[in-house]
């Protein structure tokens, strides 16, 4: 038999996938307002975009259990960036090009079509792998054939994927930009350019990011964005050693700001590597292509080789809310877009020291005028959860082992060092948290995995602080749509 790994998913699995998705949803872990599979495992963001009047979300799915299988594209759309409507697999993998997945990849509206540049994860018969990079067009109901756009480089190894499609105006050029790794196994980003964006892309050459020619032995998921005349270029590198406080979890998602020339091949940093995120699972994040004059990222909480307590419910993966991004201090800044606001209802204020609440899931928290110390600990059925420790500058966020079963089990720990905290904003769904410092200056996410249906919060503040939670409102679309 062959493996369910190897399993394509394609329209007449509708009745095996939706009688799934019934059981997938009684699932104490489902969440409420972040993006999830309808049925199995779900990880990169993909083709996020603006198109015909709406955003435009895909992500890689594998619907059949709760491991990375032969992906596929499924696609969402949005009018607010929150509420995201389920349309179905927009890409489903071949048995050519993507014989063995659908890779990540971005979108661009391009005329009247959008452009989805993905990567054909091809492999031959003796399991060798031979990337492409694709181009499909979307018209808004109908997806084209898929043309080879880039076939394999030779001069790199077979990790090649992930094209983010840049338009620079000014050039008048198209700029594919792919992941990549060279033979001496190091990470880097290839680039390709044409004056057309369907046709004609040829190799320019290796990015030159000096100070990063030997950092990590690949780069998943690149990305480029502009703002106040600075380049800011993402990706998300693999095989950085753990730096103290930074590079804690298995692979870092970051960017490097500064100056870009792809004429040049050249990237002229004026930051370190700053990671997008100080939590546990954060992985794969990508930036939308629109024509506003604003930045917004979404990731996938989670992380490659990792396994999480919602296997067992066959299912795994949930994005993060999207955020708008904001250039300050020479840092990026993340903050979930204002549309949430939306969600909120049963506002509720408090001053207090010390405290203890009772908190129910989906729930948003804002503290206002910490001062030297404040430390939170959530608590399921008595037993501590997660603890976020403000002190002596320090921030300490502490998650318990990764499952509601084993509740004395380890801790795992994540530290922000050197840090002024006057305000936190916390967002809590049934499995995952995201907490703002300083209205985005760090942002930490992780899933969580609790037992019971409300929580307990304990406050322990060095001074009075301002408090105010919001119930929020289920925001996502349950129609199985395949
Ligand atoms: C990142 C990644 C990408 C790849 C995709 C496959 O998580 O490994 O590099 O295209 O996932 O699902």
């Amino acid at each position: 038999m062959k493996k369910i790994k190897y399993r394509k998913v394609s329209s007449s699995d509708f009745e095996e996938l939706n009688l799934l998705n019934k059981e997938i949803n009684k699932s104490k872990y489902r969440q409420k307002f972040h993006m999830q599979p309808l049925t199995g495992l779900l990880n990169d963001p993909n083709g996020f975009s603006y198109y015909k009047g709406k955003w435009q979300l895909f992500y890689q799915w594998f619907p059949f259990d709760a491991i990375h299988g032969t992906k596929s594209w499924y696609h969402t759309v949005s009018d607010d960036l929150v509420h995201f409507e389920n349309k179905g697999v927009g890409i489903y993998p071949n048995a050519y090009e993507d014989n063995h997945g659908a890779y990540s990849g971005s979108a661009l509206q391009v005329g009247d079509d959008l452009f989805i540049y993905y990567t054909g994860n091809n492999r031959d018969e003796e399991y060798t792998r031979h990337p492409k990079q694709m181009l499909v067009k979307y018209d808004g109901e109908k997806y084209s054939e898929k043309e080879i756009l880039i076939d394999t480089h030779p001069d790199y190894t077979e990790h090649q994927r992930d094209p983010k499609i840049v338009y620079d105006e000014k050039l008048g050029k198209y700029y594919i930009i792919i992941g990549a790794q060279t033979k001496d196994k190091i990470g880097c980003i290839l680039v390709y350019e044409s004056t057309s964006p369907d046709k004609d892309f040829t190799f320019k050459g290796k990015l030159k990011v000096k100070g990063f020619e030997d950092f990590g032995y690949m780069w998943e998921c690149p990305d480029l964005i502009s703002m106040d005349d600075k380049d800011i270029l993402l990706f998300s590198p693999q095989g950085l050693e753990t730096k103290g406080e930074y590079f804690n979890n298995i692979y870092q998602n970051g960017y490097i700001i500064g100056k870009i020339d792809l004429e040049k091949l050249e990237f002229i940093p004026e930051s370190d590597f700053i990671e997008l995120d100080r939590g546990f699972d954060f992985y794969a994040s990508q930036t939308a292509n629109h024509p506003f004059d604003r930045e917004y990222l979404v990731a996938w909480m989670g992380l490659p080789d990792t396994n999480y307590p919602t296997e067992t419910d066959k299912w795994s993966g949930s994005l993060t809310m999207v955020r708008e991004l904001k250039l300050k201090n020479n840092k990026l800044y993340q903050y979930p877009v204002e549309a949430y606001k939306n969600l909120r209802k049963n506002e509720k204020t408090y001053e207090y020291e010390n405290t203890r609440l009772e908190i129910y899931v989906p729930m948003e928290m804002e503290i206002k005028d910490i001062q030297d110390k404040l430390i939170l600990t959530l608590l399921d059925d008595g037993k501590a959860l997660m603890e976020l420790k403000y002190e002596n500058n320090e921030f300490i966020f502490t998650r318990k082992s990764f499952s509601s079963e084993d509740i004395d089990g380890d801790f795992e720990k994540r530290y922000i060092k050197n840090i002024d905290i006057s305000k936190l904003n916390i967002f809590i769904d049934t499995s995952s948290i995201e907490i703002f410092i300083n209205e985005g200056e760090y942002s930490l996410t992780s899933r969580y995995f609790k037992k019971n249906d409300s929580i307990n919060l304990i406050v322990n503040s060095s001074n009075i602080i301002k408090v105010k939670t919001w119930d929020l409102d289920d925001c996502i679309d349950e129609s199985f749509v395949l």
